[in-house]
C-alpha cells in the first residue's frame, strides 16, 4: 500500500532571522568564480593554517600519543585533569584570582554558546560591541535576546565608548561581551579602559564575556591584560583557547574560566555545569595538547608575531596610500577595519572588488558598524607577496571606479 506523503517544503526557524555571518557568506561567492578557474587573493577568514603558519609538532604529538594511549572515550564533562590544571596555572599567571569554574568546550564559540544560554531569557539583553565579531549577535539571536550593542569609537583608537555603554544599561540586561584584542577592529584596551567597564559591570550587577582570543597575539609593547583580573569580586567569564595562537582552529579547544564574588556566581556556575554536562564533553584527544601548549616552548610564538607585525605595518601602508581609505592601526590580533569614502554600499563594493580584482575582503555591515559609515574587514594573514597584490588590486579598483 502506498504511504501519504506529508512531507512539505520546511521553514527554518524565524528565529534565525537575526544570525549573520557575513565572513563564510562572501566566501561562497569566491568558490564560483574559482570553479571558473579564477585566482582568489583571500583576506576574508581568520585561519592561520590556510597560509604559512604550522601547528607546533610537539602538540601534534602529544595529541596523537592520546589518542594511541586510548584517550579515545568520552572526558568528563569539564575536561580532563591535566588541561583544567594547565588552564588554572595560565589565568592565575595573568592576575585572575577567586575562580569559581574552569571548563574545556569545542572553542571559544561553544563556551560563549554555553555560558550566554545558561544566563539569558528570552527578551532579555547582552551588550555587545559595534562592530562585532558576528558569533555573539547569532547566539544572542538564537536565544531570543534583544539585540543591544555599544559603540566602537573609530575616532578613538576603536576603544568602547564608556557613555554609550552605560546609557545602553536597563533593567534587562545581563552581561556584556568585551571582545580584546579585538575582531574585527584590532584594539587593545587599556587598563583604564577595562577598570571603567568593569566599574559599570559592577554598579550594575552584569556578567562579563571577556573573550581573550588573541591575548598572546598582540604586536605592540603594551602587555595584554585580563579584564577578570582588575575586578575579582565581578562576575567574569574568561574565554580562551588554541585555535588562534597556538594554530590548532580545527581542533576545537576552547576554555572559560569563571571568577568573581563566590555567593553571586554559585548558581550561574551550577546552570554552565548542567549544560556542560547535558553536551556529555569536548574533544578528549584535543585536550591533551593543552598542557603542552601552554607550559611547552613558545618560540613559534615570537614567530608568529613577527610576521603578523609586518603584515600589520604593510596593511596600514597600503591603506593609508590609497585614495578614498583611513585605518585605524591594528594593535593586536591579525585583523584591520580600514574605513572607505565611497559612493556605494560596502557589500556591493567588497563584491565588485572580488568579481573585478578577485580579491577577497568582508564587508562592515557584516559585522554590524556606525550608521553611514563603509568599512571592510581585513584578515592580513597572507604573506606579504599576496597582500601587495592584493592591495594594488584594491588601489587600482578605487582609482578606476571613484578617485
Ligand atoms: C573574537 C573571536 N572569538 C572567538 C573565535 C572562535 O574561536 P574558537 O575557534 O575557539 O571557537 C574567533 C574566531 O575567529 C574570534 O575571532
Amino acid at each position: 500500500m502506498k504511504s501519504v506523503s506529508n512531507i512539505r517544503a520546511l521553514a527554518a526557524a524565524t528565529r534565525l532571522a537575526n544570525v549573520r555571518y557575513a565572513i563564510r557568506d562572501m566566501a561562497v561567492l569566491a568558490e564560483q568564480l574559482e570553479q571558473e578557474g579564477k585566482t582568489i587573493l583571500p583576506l576574508n577568514i581568520g585561519d592561520p593554517l590556510n597560509f604559512d603558519f604550522c601547528t607546533p609538532p610537539h602538540l601534534i604529538e602529544a595529541v596523537e600519543k592520546a589518542m594511541r594511549d586510548g584517550k579515545n572515550g568520552y572526558a568528563p564533562s569539564q575536561g580532563i585533569p591535566e588541561a583544567l590544571e594547565a588552564i588554572r596555572a595560565e589565568v592565575e599567571r595573568k592576575g585572575i584570582r577567586d575562580i569559581h569554574s574552569i571548563f574545556l568546550t569545542s572553542g571559544v564559540s561553544e563556551g560563549l554558546e554555553i555560558c550566554l544560554s545558561a544566563l539569558v531569557n528570552e527578551g532579555e539583553n547582552v551588550l555587545t560591541p559595534c562592530p562585532d565579531y558576528p558569533m555573539y549577535s547569532a547566539v544572542l539571536a538564537k536565544l531570543g535576546a534583544q539585540p543591544n550593542s555599544y559603540v566602537l569609537d573609530e575616532s578613538n583608537d576603536w576603544q568602547p565608548d564608556l557613555d554609550d555603554i552605560a546609557r545602553k544599561i536597563t533593567s534587562d540586561t545581563r552581561g556584556i561581551v568585551v571582545g580584546n584584542p579585538n575582531n574585527p577592529t584590532g584594539a587593545v584596551y587599556s587598563r583604564r579602559t577595562l577598570e571603567q567597564i568593569a566599574e559599570l559591570a559592577r554598579q550594575h550587577g552584569l556578567v562579563i564575556f571577556a573573550d581573550d582570543i588573541y591575548d598572546k597575539l598582540i604586536l605592540d609593547s603594551e602587555p595584554h591584560i585580563s579584564i577578570a583580573a582588575l575586578a575579582p569580586d565581578v562576575p567574569v567569564v574568561t574565554f580562551n583557547g588554541l585555535s588562534k595562537a597556538y594554530l590548532v582552529p580545527g581542533w576545537r579547544v576552547g576554555w572559560g574560566v569563571v571568577s568573581g564574588d563566590a555567593a553571586g556566581v554559585q548558581s550561574y556556575v551550577e546552570g554552565i555545569h548542567q549544560l556542560l554536562r547535558a553536551r556529555l564533553c569536548s574533544n578528549q584527544p584535543s585536550q591533551f595538547a593543552v598542557r603542552p601548549a601552554l607550559e611547552g616552548p613558545q618560540d613559534h610564538l615570537v614567530e608568529v608575531r613577527n610576521k603578523l607585525r609586518a603584515r600589520r605595518d604593510l596593511t596600514v601602508r597600503a591603506c593609508r596610500t590609497t585614495p578614498r581609505t583611513s585605518c585605524v592601526a591594528p594593535r593586536g590580533a591579525f585583523y584591520a577595519f580600514p574605513r572607505f569614502d565611497i559612493p556605494v554600499s560596502d557589500e556591493q563594493f567588497v563584491k565588485q572588488l572580488l568579481m573585478e580584482k578577485h580579491v577577497l575582503m568582508v564587508h562592515g555591515t557584516g559585522f554590524g558598524q556606525q550608521p553611514g559609515t563603509k568599512h571592510v574587514r581585513i584578515a592580513f594573514l597572507p604573506d606579504e607577496a599576496t597582500l601587495t597584490r592584493a592591495y594594488d588590486g584594491l588601489r587600482a579598483f578605487i582609482t578606476e571606479h571613484y578617485a
